[in-house]
């Protein structure tokens, strides 16, 4: 039983915030349309895809977006060589290899999910420059994959009538980004996720650290507040809650205004987030630490 549980992915934590978006984004998938979920780094875009796609119920294809694709990528391309080996048959000592020069052609995952009908997920999809991703302009409004001339195959491929994409992005002003073509932005439903709300990110940290009600609670507003007051707004709090969950859980550090440790390690993780404001982030973070229970 528990290694049947271990081999299942992480648990999606259900609040009314995540089954909001859920319920929504799951309509437009159902419809046909392929979904994007936007928003700042640890929003918890990629784990929402994620469920999205386990809720279809169909295989998954995952790809995630990279400066360095070009179309062959996500369609395919003529790679390797094949090589025969051939034993003679009269004299069984002789092995002769033959090495046929001929390339093959292999689908790329775009046209493997489009082919199978799975669900893809392509994950911060603009990190890929915007004329890799071309070839998902056809897919998504024609249902038409374009095939390259080499690929041996007629010129289109018909996407199977169950193919959905779920796609995620980091705001443009991140670095590492392309902006993402209007033409590709046109042909999906986009949702904007910003911050979960209080609730969601307490019980995330409940559940995925096994911290009590109380102190996830406490923790998540320090994070929040310190977050609000300096304006981070590129830092979302979830990930700096969920390190600093772990620890207090793991080495069993008290969630108190007289835990030298506890003070240590928030300052650790939320100071580098405050940039050059070092001194009003230690300030504020002062402030924050000093308003819990002792
Ligand atoms: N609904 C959820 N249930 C459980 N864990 C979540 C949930 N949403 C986010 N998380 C956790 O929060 C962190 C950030 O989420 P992630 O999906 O990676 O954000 P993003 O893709 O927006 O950067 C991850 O550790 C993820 O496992
Ligand atoms: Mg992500």
């Amino acid at each position: 039983m528990a290694t049947v549980l271990q081999a299942r992915p992480r648990q999606f934590v259900n609040t009314a915030y995540t089954e909001r978006i859920t319920r929504r984004a799951l309509r437009y998938l159902q419809s046909g349309f392929a979904v994007h979920l936007r928003g700042p780094s640890g929003t918890g875009k990629t784990t929402l895809a994620m469920h999205l796609a386990s809720l279809m119920g169909r295989p998954i294809m995952l790809i995630y977006g990279d400066d360095r694709f070009d179309s062959s990528d996500l369609i395919g391309g003529r790679t390797g060589f094949t090589h025969r080996r051939v034993v003679d048959n009269y004299i069984h000592s002789v092995v002769k290899t033959e090495e046929d020069l001929q390339q093959r052609w292999v689908d790329a995952r775009l046209t493997l999910a489009c082919r199978e009908g799975f669900t893809l997920i392509y994950d911060e999809f603009n990190r890929s420059r915007p004329e890799a991703n071309n070839a998902l302009l056809s897919a998504l409004e024609e249902k038409l994959l374009v095939m390259p001339p080499d690929s041996n195959r007629s010129e289109y491929l018909r996407v199977h009538p169950q193919f959905r994409a779920i796609f995620t992005s980091n705001p443009e002003e991140y670095t590492g980004v392309h902006k993402a073509q209007d033409a590709l932005l046109d042909r999906m439903i986009t949702i904007d996720m910003g911050e979960p709300d209080i609730e969601t990110e307490k019980e995330i940290l409940i559940s995925r650290v096994g911290l009590s009600g109380p102190d996830a609670l406490k923790i998540v507003h320090v994070v929040r507040a310190f977050r609000r007051k300096l304006d981070l707004t590129q830092h979302p709090s979830l990930r700096s809650c969920l390190m600093i969950g772990r620890i207090v859980k793991e080495h069993e550090l008290a969630v108190s205004k007289n835990s030298a440790d506890f003070r240590a390690l928030c300052a650790d993780v939320l100071l580098a987030r405050a940039g050059k404001r070092q001194d009003e982030g230690s300030q504020l973070l002062n402030h924050l630490l000093d308003q819990l229970p002792g």
